[in-house]
């Protein structure tokens, strides 16, 4: 795990290097430079772009050419959880270890900070040069963070989660939220990744499974820390599905019954990963359990 750790880390250093570069422009007037940087600036795990870059060297491939469409994406992820936080949707007052955006710079600026965010993400990503990578590659990439991030996909889900309040969902609902608000934007993450890299048909769909799972992985572990984690680590406040009454795998489930799903699903991850036969699957089987043990 230690050896994880230090590639997290590592890459988590060259992403955020990367994003800066992005930000600090002065073609951004000074107020939503400062509100979209806040967010930005203030951590996270950077999962989705290390995901992006570790797929890459799952291919043997160095994973520089994957820097833009890294950024983009930890940049819808960012406008994503702005958005998440305001008043009219989970009302939460910390993100990050911080307060959140709305609280610092205002609900206005805080909806625009994601609007920018999220079409900045597209400009980016699009003036890439990925060299060697063939333009229907690219085209392809851009097309799936829209749709995978999208009303069909990250939107979506977002949708039926707010709609979902105060209601007892069947499993089968929880997981149409999980799978769109959350696995979504992962499965694009891996996708991106194993394009770039120039993987099969074949490859590309095991390694989809294997996103998916994660993808369900990561959304019941972030459930099942709402009730037990640790606010200082996960620098957000615990217990914010109880209070807007949202079904979730423990509310549903119970506790013992989320952390059996949860290991099926890494299972299930582990499983495919093997059957997309990549040169080096190392980091991306330690990275399905990085995500059931995490706790932040
Ligand atoms: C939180 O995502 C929102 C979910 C989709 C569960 P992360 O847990 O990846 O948040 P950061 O990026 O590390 O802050
Ligand atoms: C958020 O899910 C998913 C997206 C932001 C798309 P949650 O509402 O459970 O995430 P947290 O717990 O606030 O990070
Ligand atoms: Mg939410
Ligand atoms: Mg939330
Ligand atoms: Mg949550």
């Amino acid at each position: 795990m230690s050896e994880l750790k230090s590639f997290l880390q590592a890459k988590s250093n060259i992403i955020e290097t990367e994003l800066s570069k992005y930000l600090n422009t002065n073609e951004i007037p000074v107020i939503l430079q400062q509100s979209m940087s806040y967010s930005v600036d203030a951590g996270g795990k950077r999962m989705r772009p290390i995901l992006i870059l570790a797929t890459i060297e799952a291919f043997g491939q160095p994973s520089e050419k994957g820097l833009p469409v890294a950024c983009a994406v930890e940049m819808v992820h960012t406008y994503s959880l702005i958005h998440d936080d305001l008043p009219a949707m989970d009302n939460d007052d910390y993100r990050r270890g911080k307060l959140t955006n709305h609280k610092v710079f205002g609900e206005g600026m805080a909806i625009l900070a994601g609007d920018g965010l999220l079409t900045f993400a597209f400009e980016i990503m699009s003036k890439g040069t990925y060299e060697g990578v063939p333009i229907q590659g690219i085209l392809q990439i851009v097309r799936e963070l829209a749709l995978y991030a999208g009303p069909k996909g990250m939107v979506g889900g977002q949708v039926a989660d707010l709609e979902g309040e105060n209601k007892t969902l069947s499993l089968e609902e929880l997981q149409y939220i999980h799978q769109h608000k959350t696995a979504d934007l992962l499965i694009f993450c891996v996708r991106a990744g194993a394009i770039l890299a120039g993987a099969s048909e074949k490859q590309l769909t095991s390694l989809t499974h294997y996103a998916q799972h994660i993808g369900m992985a990561f959304q019941i572990q972030d459930d099942i820390l709402d009730v037990m984690g640790d606010q200082e680590k996960m620098g957000k406040q615990v217990g914010s599905d109880e209070k807007l009454n949202k079904s979730t795998y423990p509310s549903l489930l119970g506790m013992e019954e989320s952390q059996r799903l949860l290991e099926e699903h890494v299972q299930s991850a582990l499983q495919a990963l093997a059957e997309a036969g990549v040169a080096d699957s190392g980091v991306l089987a330690s990275l399905a359990r990085f995500i059931q043990q995490r706790d932040h």
